[in-house]
């Protein structure tokens, strides 16, 4: 295959660049404006090549990609549910594009701040919200600082958090990244927690609190959920609820009222805001009465008055971001949460659930399942197909047949892991196609199996040494 050229590699007279004019306003000296040191001092290698030609590279470029603009993409633990276009209309009105975080007229983007906490508390049972952190991992390390800040300010010395091995790996890395040590909680047969290793382990005394992805990575709703909060506040623990998984009981559920005391959501994940290659995103944090006064600042809250920002006290665990966030995204979710409204919500839950358990017990009699119940936005397939194929076969199998892969070998819990999450927003005929080529993929594994171990083939590349392009990718090939 030959490599696509890099746009500065297209360019004429690179060298040259006289397509920039030297600045020559008459009165102004360079050397006063802007320090020596701050200046070029060689020439800038920019492309010299028509607008036509920089458009077309573009264009040519995006149509390699897929997207969820482009076909299902049913990424499990990603929720990458199409992103209705109103968002991006509301998100580009001059008000909300133009502003600047640091201008003092802007009572129109605090009043949407505001309203949009208020909303996440109904939808989530808390009793605020912070905006600020940019992820979701940003959000719990947020919310296990929060955790620990609550701890030394009353001076008692818990350094554990409990985590369940089906939680997702964020987890426990922001556990330690905040300076607790894990307690892992092996899942049970149905892939819930067991209560009496909570308990044993909440009995050491030292436990700051719980960890829980719920419903968590293999698409399960832990069903003892009130146990389990009330097992941990019973030896003066806090309960975190990592709610990116928010997806198949919002409008149905409120964590808040299964007694969780903090939660973080993903609104890329949930409330329709783009995934953005690793960012700008959103990973609001939602606490109960007590632990406000922690949340970063400020914090808008509605007096007698009206709207007014907060500072901080002295209480806050500080800020996670600059400024608001990223007020872009903000206004994505709250024009999704405006648009559905509480039915809308709830229908999308319901939508999620359903595509979700269509797809397994469609498949089901083909492809083994470890968890064979009634799934919520995802479900986990364990890939043992005829002659060996496994679970990256089918996935390259899938690409051929241009659809997107669902995530493999995550979680770690099974071996051959496939996590299906198609989210509400495909319809029958799209679940159709998807669950047609699983089935396909299936009989070629009977058929032609160096078929699919070789393939895919109708990709710009071919199979790649997984390994090698995780450790040393070749970003420009
Ligand atoms: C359950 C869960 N928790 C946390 C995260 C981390 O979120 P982010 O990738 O925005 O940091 C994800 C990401 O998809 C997730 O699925």
């Amino acid at each position: 295959m030959t490599r696509e050229l890099l746009i500065f590699e297209k360019g004429y007279n690179t060298a040259k660049n006289n397509f920039i004019p030297k600045m020559d306003i008459k009165g102004i000296d360079l050397d006063e404006i802007l320090p020596k040191s701050l200046q070029r001092s060689e020439e800038i290698n920019l492309p010299d090549i028509p607008e036509f030609e920089i458009v077309r590279h573009y264009v040519n470029l995006a149509q390699k990609n897929y997207g969820v603009d482009s076909g299902i993409y049913p990424l499990g633990s990603c929720t990458m549910k199409y992103n209705p276009r109103i968002n991006e209309i509301t998100a580009r009105l001059p008000g909300f594009l133009k502003i600047h975080p640091l201008q003092e007229e802007n009572e129109g983007a605090i009043e949407l701040i505001y309203n949009l906490g208020q909303q996440l508390c109904e939808i989530c049972g808390m009793k605020a919200f912070t905006l600020n952190p940019a992820a979701g991992a940003q959000g719990e390390l947020t919310g296990i600082l929060i955790i620990k800040k609550y701890f030394e300010s009353k001076g008692i010395k818990k350094d554990k958090i409990i985590v369940p091995d089906s939680a997702h790996g964020t987890n426990p890395a922001t556990s330690a990244m905040a300076g607790f040590s894990i307690i892992e909680i092996k899942s049970d047969e149905n892939g819930e927690l067991p209560l009496d290793q909570l308990e044993f382990a909440m009995k050491g005394g030292d436990v700051a609190g719980l960890m829980l992805t719920n419903p968590n990575t293999i698409g399960v709703f832990d069903r003892n959920i009130d146990k389990i909060t009330e097992i941990v506040h019973k030896y003066g623990g806090l309960c975190y609820y990592d709610g990116a998984n928010l997806n198949p009981i919002m409008g149905i559920a409120k964590p808040g009222e299964m007694g969780f005391d903090i939660i973080h959501l993903n609104l890329h994940k949930t409330f329709s805001t783009p995934h953005g290659g690793g960012g700008p995103g959103a990973g609001p944090v939602g606490v109960k009465k007590d632990l406000i006064k922690y949340l970063p600042c400020p914090q808008v809250i509605k007096n007698e008055g009206g709207l007014v920002c907060v500072e901080d006290d002295g209480s806050s665990i500080g800020r996670m971001r600059s400024f608001w966030g990223n007020f872009g995204v903000l206004v994505r979710a709250y024009t999704y949460i405006l648009a559905l409204g509480k039915n809308g919500i709830r229908r999308a839950a319901q939508n999620a659930v359903l595509n979700a358990n269509y797809i397994r017990t469609q498949i089901k009699h083909k492809y083994s399942i470890p968890y064979d119940r009634i799934n919520m936005h995802e479900f986990l397939v364990d890939v043992h197909l005829p002659n060996g194929v496994n679970s990256e076969d089918v996935a390259k199998g899938l690409l051929d047949r241009g659809i997107h892969a669902p995530t493999i070998y995550f979680p770690l819990i099974i071996h051959e892991a496939m996590l299906i999450e198609p989210t509400e927003t495909e319809n029958k005929r799209e679940l159709d196609k998807f669950i047609k080529a699983l089935l396909d993929i299936y009989e070629e594994a009977e058929n032609n199996p160096d078929h699919l171990r070789n393939g895919p083939y109708n990709t710009l590349i071919g199979r790649l040494d997984a390994t090698l392009a995780a450790r040393k990718p070749h970003l420009r090939d």
